[in-house]
């Protein structure tokens, strides 16, 4: 067996060191990323001998991951043949390999191998489809902006021709819009010393303008595994097209970069399919010296798309965020989408509505909302982009070649990531939620009589469309001279509550829940100070809402936050487009509008749909979780794991740390009627910016501010409190359970019978589930994801659908069926997934990059996206992601 380097230092206990990964063979190999838990009594050797598999290196910078292989079967995949590698996990798990026959020692091993399996998936090859920006209307320039670009040029030696073209840097035109930096490059602060990387599809390092500030070492190609991320295929601009923007060389060609002494990495992964495993390892390659990672891509910005980072995505975001730049946390950048034309919002995207990325919307060159730009409860900040006729002049792939097309968010994102730049350049021990609090502390407000805007409770000013206005590269890099760092962060998971009874298992089998009703249905939670003080919680930052919603149409539904200051978040707004059935299967929204607010109170959340005819939903259950810092940053804070299930609910391993003693008032469930929803406005496509209208204009838009409770059903005469039914009795009496001993022994009684019922209900299940069903990894969108792309396991998803199936599923299927294009047979559609080792003769993946505005995209993506998983809760994307 193959002993990598990289295993040997492991194996003699020395942390792994860094390494190029090794090049993969997925024509003759299937390929899996493996959690080892080395102290559950088996070595990673028994753990390979024992699956079969062959250790290849530690998986990116996860400590007890490690990619393993397995040569692909010999004979040809029936479409009855499981997966051999997945079958032996499954009987481990199981027990079924112990019998009778075999030696006590090897039952044991097998139990401590089946033990010391945290995690096991098979590596998909997904191809990232990128997008070209949105079409822009040829833009006039005054003589009168180059004249004073040219002075400045002038006055500071700047000899970039291009350089009075860069309306963003010097905006004569439109002066208060612009990035503001040159005065910073007059103070000295040109980001020396700092690393960016552009996780994207290459990086033109021969180009004269990038060559000097190319940083090799922090460089990698994911899809050739190659050193150097050089753009191959004819449409690799992108990635070069970015870097520009931040470190384009001070010199005699094009325009010049906001950091022009910083140093740009290409991590190149949008260039062909990739696995989980790469991208992970993409976000946080170099990480100790790599300071910045700006994404310009995400799932599809159709408006119907609700996709975000897999589990080993989400773990390598949150390692970069725990250890990355000696533990200051890499910075990761993400653009907020490009869909807003198809009233796409980002909080249905799992990479910008992250709390660990720092999501930045687009603003034109007059400072007007592109109506590309996404909005959203997430949305941080803008950046200047393409719209109303002008784009961005950066650097473009060649040796001396520069592009004047550049745009859409894709743009905006490194824009902010050069003022970051600039700001770590001058302070570089900011942490990554240092520079979140310098965004919200000094954006600068744009069009102030935009009725998007709103005063938050801590007198800060947000909007969807904007968060919390414009990067100010200026008022940034200035504030962090002084900026005292943050206290360490803290978070509380509050508990989960279970709308009358709503529970949705691993498969998405669902019980309980309410019925959607006319005006919607609420539910609400109160925390206290003393939750607060008990956690060591000091002051709020992000907050994240986990729903579980069914729906026939999952575009009706709306959902808003409240908080006890009468500050509403919304966090889904209508989506015409989005016609899934699949609804919320504890999907995550976050919103960054309650920054600094107080969270003791009541917290509301309304759950409503637009009462079509015919299509309805439950609403059974929420969650959530308050994140901020610490109040004494010299107590232990907790440290965030990222969960391997996060769609069942109730969820398995409950959160048991909250007294029940200081959630005073508990959830209740309350149903509002008749409150009149406000019709939309026509559509925005015909406008190129725009600074009139709120981003979701739904009920009564007034913004809410702080003191007004519009949103308290209990203010309105038109409430309907339910009278609790024994459930929400029981929740209204939790807080009673302490003082009252017969509740108490009635609740716990209750709880019991539950526990019994449910044991027995997923021991029946798993039992009629076992001999069809192989894995079960952790998260059920993977096995879906692999189940809806390999053609073996494809049949095992119609049996798993038939033996579970609830008639939502059929319909997806059916839906599916419906919308694959003529030609394409289902057989050759599902065919598409970690089987095939050439990505080329995969039926069902999507084209790559076409370069043509959104808007022709959306016929080929619509087939994917109206697929089961796409819809999933934290189901990664299937071959398309996006650049913006
Ligand atoms: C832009 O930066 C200059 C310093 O160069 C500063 O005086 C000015 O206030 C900034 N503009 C805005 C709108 O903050
Ligand atoms: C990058 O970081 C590693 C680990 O901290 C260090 O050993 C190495 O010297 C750094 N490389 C460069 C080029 O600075
Ligand atoms: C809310 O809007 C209505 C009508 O648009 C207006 O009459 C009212 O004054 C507004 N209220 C607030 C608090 O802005
Ligand atoms: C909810 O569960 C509790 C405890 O198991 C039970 O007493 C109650 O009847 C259930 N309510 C509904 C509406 O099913």
């Amino acid at each position: 067996m193959r002993l990598p380097f990289t295993l040997i230092f492991a194996l003699l206990g020395c942390d792994a060191v860094f390494a190029s990964p090794a090049k993969r063979h997925y024509s003759t190999h299937n390929y899996y990323v493996l959690e080892h838990d080395p102290s559950a009594g088996a070595s990673l050797a028994d753990v390979a001998r024992t699956l079969g598999v062959e250790v290849i290196e530690q998986a990116g910078e996860l400590h007890n991951h490690w990619l393993v292989r397995a040569s692909k079967p010999t004979s040809a995949l029936d479409s009855r043949q499981l997966d051999p590698v997945m079958q032996i996990w499954e009987g481990l798990q199981a027990g079924t390999v112990h019998n009778s026959y075999a030696r006590a020692d090897e039952t044991l091993l097998s139990r401590h191998v089946a033990s010391s399996v945290k995690y096991l998936s098979p590596q998909t090859l997904r191809q990232r489809v990128k997008r070209a920006p949105p079409p822009i209307n040829p833009g006039s320039q005054t003589d009168e902006q180059v004249e004073s670009s040219k002075a400045f040029a002038q006055r500071m030696g700047i000899l970039d021709p291009d350089f009075p073209r860069q309306w963003h840097l010097i905006n004569d035109q439109f002066p208060h819009h612009m990035m503001n930096v040159t005065g910073l490059w007059e103070m000295g602060h040109t980001g020396e010393g700092v690393i960016t990387a552009f996780v994207d599809d290459g990086l033109d390092y021969t180009s004269d303008d990038l060559a000097a500030n190319f940083y090799a070492a922090g460089s990698y190609d994911f899809n050739d595994h190659l050193d150097l991320p050089t753009p191959t295929l004819f449409d690799d601009h992108h990635g070069t097209r970015c870097a520009g923007q931040v470190a384009a060389v001070k010199n005699e060609l094009c325009g010049v970069g906001i950091a022009y002494d910083s140093k740009v990495a290409g991590l190149r992964i949008l260039s062909g399919p990739i696995s989980d495993v790469d991208e992970s390892a993409a976000l946080n390659y170099d990480y100790q010296n790599t300071s910045i990672y700006s994404c310009s891509w995400g799932p599809p910005d159709d408006g119907k798309s609700m996709e975000g980072p897999g589990y080993m995505i989400r773990k390598a975001i949150v390692n970069g965020i725990q250890k990355g730049r000696q533990g200051k946390g890499s910075v990761f950048v993400f653009a907020s989408g490009n869909g807003g034309r198809s009233a796409d919002q980002c909080n249905f995207d799992g990479y910008t509505n992250s709390i660990f990325s720092i999501t930045v919307a687009a603003i034109d060159f007059r400072g007007l909302h592109p109506t590309y730009s996404e909005a959203c409860a997430a949305n941080m900040v803008v950046a200047y982009s393409s719209g109303g006729g002008n784009a961005i002049a950066t650097t473009d792939r060649g040796k001396n070649k520069c592009s004047y097309s550049h745009g859409g968010t894709s743009a905006a994102a490194p824009n902010a990531a050069g003022v970051f730049a600039l700001a770590l350049g001058v302070r570089p021990d900011l942490t990554w939620r240092d520079l979140q609090h310098l965004c919200v502390r000094t954006a600068t407000k744009v069009n102030p009589d935009d009725p998007d805007w709103e005063i938050t409770a801590s007198g800060n000013q947000f909007s969807y469309k904007y968060g919390y206005g414009a990067v100010n590269g200026y008022k940034f890099v200035q504030a962090a001279k002084t900026w005292q760092l943050v206290k360490p962060q803290t978070f509380i998971n509050l508990p989960v509550v279970q709308v009358e009874n709503g529970t949705m298992d691993l498969f998405h089998q669902t019980t309980g829940g309410t019925i959607i009703a006319p005006g919607g249905v609420s539910s609400s939670m109160t925390l206290s100070q003393s939750l607060l003080d008990e956690n060591n919680f000091g002051a709020l930052e992000h907050i994240t809402i986990q729903v579980w919603i069914t729906h026939t149409r999952r575009g009706d539904v709306e959902v808003e936050l409240v908080s006890p200051n009468g500050v509403k978040s919304i966090l889904a707004a209508k989506r015409f487009a989005d016609k899934a059935t699949t609804g919320f299967r504890g999907w995550t929204f976050m919103t960054v509008k309650h920054w600094d607010e107080s969270p003791v109170g009541t917290w509301n959340i309304r759950v409503s749909d637009q009462d079509n005819e015919g299509e309805i939903g439950r609403f059974l259950g929420w969650t959530m979780t308050i994140w901020g810092s610490a109040k004494d940053a010299s107590k232990p804070v907790k440290i965030y794991d990222v969960p391997t299930v996060d769609t069942v609910l109730p969820p398995p391993h409950p959160e048991a740390n909250i007294p029940a003693s200081t959630i005073v008032a508990v959830p209740t469930s309350t149903k509002t009627y008749a409150k009149p929803t406000a019709h939309l406005p026509g559509d925005h496509s015909d406008s190129e910016g725009e600074a009139h209208k709120p981003a979701f204009p739904v009920g009564p838009q007034n913004g809410t501010r702080p003191g007004t409770d519009t949103a308290d059903p209990s203010q309105s005469s038109a409430v309907v409190t339910n009278t609790p039914t024994p459930d929400e009795g029981w929740f209204a009496e939790l807080s009673n359970l302490v003082t009252n001993q017969i509740w108490f022994f009635v609740a716990v009684g209750a709880v019991i019978l539950f526990g019994v019922i449910a044991g027995l209900f997923f021991w029946r299940r798993a039992a009629r589930r076992k001999a069809a069903y192989t894995s079960l990894p952790e998260s059920d969108e993977v096995v879906l994801s692999s189940v809806d792309k390999g053609a073996g396991v494809g049949q095992r998803s119609k049996e798993l659908y038939d033996a579970f199936g609830e008639v939502s599923d059929d319909e997806e299927a059916d839906e599916e069926t419906r919308l694959r294009p003529a030609g394409v047979s289902p057989a050759v559609n599902l065919h598409a997934g970690f089987l095939d080792d050439d990505p080329s003769t995969a039926g069902g993946i999507t084209p790559r990059y076409r370069d043509e505005p959104e808007e022709g995209m959306h016929a080929h993506e619509r087939e994917r996206s109206d697929s089961p998983t796409s819809g999933s809760g934290d189901g990664s994307w299937e071959h398309a992601s996006e650049t913006r």
